[in-house]
């Protein structure tokens, strides 16, 4: 898998902020802020030729949406899909919390672009509305799959992966999935811990109730990191992993450059892995 430059991520979240800055302060379901989003992300996508599509949802008389980015090609029946919920808090901007896992998946889909990549199976990336009331446009998306459910060989999650004073946290789910990602840290001499905290709070919960093995990464959220932590990871112990987390100081100066560059990367190595 290529590199995945961290100057384009960034780039993304501060269009992500500027959108939040624009519109009351937030990237909520049902606000202007998420439709803005999900413009910004569906036009990024459809200029690199993805084919993308918007799956509307009502939740909490409001109209949510998801984006879905298939890549031309692939096996279709062995369909690999990596997913970030899209949508903030009412609270702040959500940069970390969820703008760094779409900002990142964004890039590796753009990298896919880049690289004409041919994948032996089909690719499919998903920006999921209203995780913030309870993974709501992804348990959408996994009720409306019915027969295709069994076509999707790996559903991967990314939901806070630049946390400002960062952990690598593995999802344990699929002992398979779990591997590639510890065994691309582990080369890059990173140590990595099996996620505790995420258990069945974001939008793997669906795929992976649904019988899809699922995997992901995390960087912590209000969880406070140890003193072992911090040795293995650096960042301050006694101090929450995000202690922006659900709070206007979400931002854009909320992020770990160096964590959201390696989990991305990590990010990109399951892809290509995954999909050859
Ligand atoms: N899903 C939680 C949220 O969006 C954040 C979270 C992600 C918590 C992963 C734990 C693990 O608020
Ligand atoms: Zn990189
Ligand atoms: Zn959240
Ligand atoms: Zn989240």
């Amino acid at each position: 898998a290529p590199d995945i430059p961290v100057a384009g991520i960034k780039a993304h979240l501060d269009q992500l902020q500027s959108i939040a800055d624009a519109n009351g302060g937030n990237r909520a379901h049902g606000q202007a802020g998420y439709q803005a989003s999900i413009d910004y992300i569906k036009g990024k996508l459809d200029a690199a030729g993805f084919t993308t599509t918007v799956q509307e949802f009502n939740s909490g008389g409001a109209k949510g949406s998801n984006l879905i980015a298939d890549w031309p090609g692939g096996a279709e029946d062995s369909t690999v899909m990596a997913g970030s919920h899209l949508d903030s808090v009412e609270a702040g901007p959500g940069i970390n919390d969820n703008g760094s896992g779409s900002a990142g998946i964004l890039e590796v889909a753009l990298a896919v672009s880049r690289e004409h990549l041919k994948p032996t199976k089909h690719l499919r990336f998903a920006w999921w509305g209203d995780e913030e009331d309870g993974m709501v446009g992804s348990q959408h998306y996994v009720d409306a799959l019915g027969a295709n459910t069994s076509k999707i060989s790996a559903y991967l999650n990314f939901d806070m992966i630049g946390s400002p004073n960062p952990g690598y946290f593995v999802y344990g789910y699929d002992a398979k999935l779990e591997k590639l990602f510890k065994d691309w840290f582990t080369a890059k001499n990173i140590a990595t811990e099996r996620d505790t905290e995420g258990d069945g709070r974001s939008d793997h919960a669906p795929f992976q109730h649904a019988g899809i093995p699922v995997g992901g990464l995390f960087s912590g959220a209000d969880y406070i990191k140890t003193d072992a932590q911090a040795k293995a990871w650096g960042g301050t112990a006694g101090k929450a992993f995000d202690a922006c987390y659900h709070r206007s100081c979400d931002t854009s100066k909320n992020i770990d450059d160096t964590a959201l560059h390696n989990h991305t990367d990590a990010i990109a190595n399951a892809v290509w892995q995954l999909s050859s």
